[in-house]
């Protein structure tokens, strides 16, 4: 066999690892055999690719560089995966997509510095083809630059460098449209007659578009725009591919950009948000003021010996934990305090919402790592209609995902958005540090509520408090 063929063996071999690794990572029971194939797909690719450079005669500097690239990037990413908390695993990710959008724009430059900028490298047959080569390079380069501002920007967002408010430029859906306009029209130039002035307007402006893009969205919509880069980052890398010729990278790349658009149309679905107008940077959400100024009058403070008695006395009882529990990482704690009730006869649930924390999966992660039982966790649509016959509710960490504005609001930043209608039960305790607001910067009622109490503190030291008073 050929290394040619025997490097298209290995590119089938490693897509279809990639295709379990998406199967398995789809449910908790399955996600680490679904890493453990993904991990095995990138290796078989990874020496496969080497492989293939070596049979193409690649050269002693070429070697070098292409070994010190892999260890360099190898120890940065083992380095940064080890490190990172769950809190800040949404900003990595998002920080990642950024490298995939700016290696695709790398890819392009690099394929017309080399074919079109250089008549020597010009092949017959490349030359028959190169209009579309010319038109792989505007677009690839389009995708990764609008890929790569916009994840720095939502990495900006997501770590509290910038405010997560929305950007409402004046006209900014025109802005957007006119961007997208020039982009069509600066291709077909650059497919007509290829030139550096035309591939430099149109990368400025592909920049320039994804920051305001990703500026222009608010807090609450900011889990969809993590995995709409994902889904951009995996068209950014097919891209790359159909430039460089290599079908894998045209494969895992379009498994991403499908996998994330999917995502990203099931979260609006969740969030009850128009998939439209959050690819389109907010079209047709001019953007509310947060009701933060409205007075909802005296919230009531409870304490830790106070909630172990409301505790003791109850017969059901929901969890629904949110950011601040990744915050304290209060989740065995709260996993502790799930045993001792359910061993006094308590019926302990928890309610999940799907955008709790600050990445899909978050809160179901915290608690399996905890040892949560799965079948007491439910999602959203699952609890919230045995929520009014709960003894007591314990938010623990949770913001925005229980704010009842959302549901009664429709002035609201975030109206319309589902929410765990946690109100509705006997009693409701708060567990959070002050009277903050949440990720998406609006005021929540829920505190003042008659049968709303605030325990303050970290959650983790209040979760022990009350285990120790039971
Ligand atoms: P948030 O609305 O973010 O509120 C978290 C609350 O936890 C805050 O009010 C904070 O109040 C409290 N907190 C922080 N540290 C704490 C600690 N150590 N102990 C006790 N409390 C602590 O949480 P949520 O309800 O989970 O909502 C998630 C939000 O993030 C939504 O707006 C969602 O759209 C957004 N988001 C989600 C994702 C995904 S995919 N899940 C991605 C990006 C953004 P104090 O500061 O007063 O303590």
């Amino acid at each position: 066999m050929t290394a040619t063929g025997a490097a298209s063996a290995a590119y089938i071999v490693a897509a279809l690892l990639f295709i379990l690794s998406l199967a398995g990572l789809s449910k908790h029971e399955t996600a680490k055999a679904g890493n453990a194939y993904g991990m095995a797909g990138m290796v078989i690719a990874l020496v496969a690719t080497i492989g293939l450079a070596f049979d193409h005669g690649i050269s002693g500097t070429g070697t070098v560089l292409l070994v010190v690239a892999v260890v360099i990037g190898a120890a940065i990413g083992l380095w940064r995966a080890a490190k990172v908390e769950m809190t800040g695993m949404p900003e990595l990710i998002a920080l990642l997509h950024s490298f995939v959008g700016l290696a695709a724009v790398l890819v392009g430059w690099n394929g017309y510095l080399t074919v079109e900028a250089d008549p020597d490298n010009q092949t017959e047959v490349s030359s028959d083809l190169l209009g579309i080569h010319s038109g792989e390079v505007a677009i690839g380069v389009f995708i990764g630059a609008v890929t790569f501002t916009g994840s720095i920007v939502a990495f900006l967002k997501l770590s509290a460098r910038i405010k997560s408010n929305p950007l409402v430029l004046p006209g900014k859906n025109w802005l957007n449209l006119g961007a997208l306009a020039a982009f069509v029209a600066l291709t077909v130039v650059f497919v007509v007659e290829p030139n550096l002035p035309v591939l430099a307007v149109l990368t400025v402006i592909a920049l320039a578009l994804g920051w305001h893009l990703v500026a222009s969205i608010g807090g609450g919509d900011m889990p969809v725009v993590v995995s709409m880069l994902n889904s951009y980052s995996g068209w950014a890398a097919a891209a790359a591919g159909f430039l460089l010729g290599n079908d894998l990278l045209i494969i895992t790349g379009a498994l991403v950009g499908a996998s994330g658009a999917y995502l990203s149309y099931i979260m609006c679905k969740a969030m009850n948000r128009s998939f439209i107008s959050v690819i389109a940077g907010g079209f047709g959400n001019e953007g509310s003021a947060a009701a933060s100024d409205v007075d909802y009058g005296e919230h009531v403070e409870i304490s830790a010996e106070d909630t172990a008695e409301l505790l003791r006395d109850a017969t059901s009882v929901v969890i629904t934990p949110g950011y601040g529990m990744a915050v304290a990482q209060a989740q065995s704690a709260v996993a502790e305090l799930t045993r001792k009730l359910t061993e006094r006869g308590v019926d302990v649930r928890f309610g999940i919402h799907p955008v709790a924390g600050r990445l899909p999966g978050h809160m179901n992660v915290l608690l399996a790592e905890a040892k949560v039982p799965y079948d007491v966790v439910l999602e959203m649509d699952e609890i919230n209609d045995d929520l009014a016959a709960t003894s007591v509710v314990l938010v623990i960490g949770a913001n925005d995902t229980v704010n009842p504005s959302a549901a009664e609001d429709p002035a609201s930043p975030i109206a319309g958005m589902p929410v765990l209608r946690v109100w509705e039960a006997e009693r409701v305790v708060v567990f959070k540090r002050s009277m903050n607001t949440g990720y998406a910067g609006v005021q929540n009622p829920l505190f003042f509520r008659d049968n709303s109490r605030m325990l303050f503190g970290d959650a983790r030291e209040r979760v022990e408090d009350i285990l120790r008073a039971l």
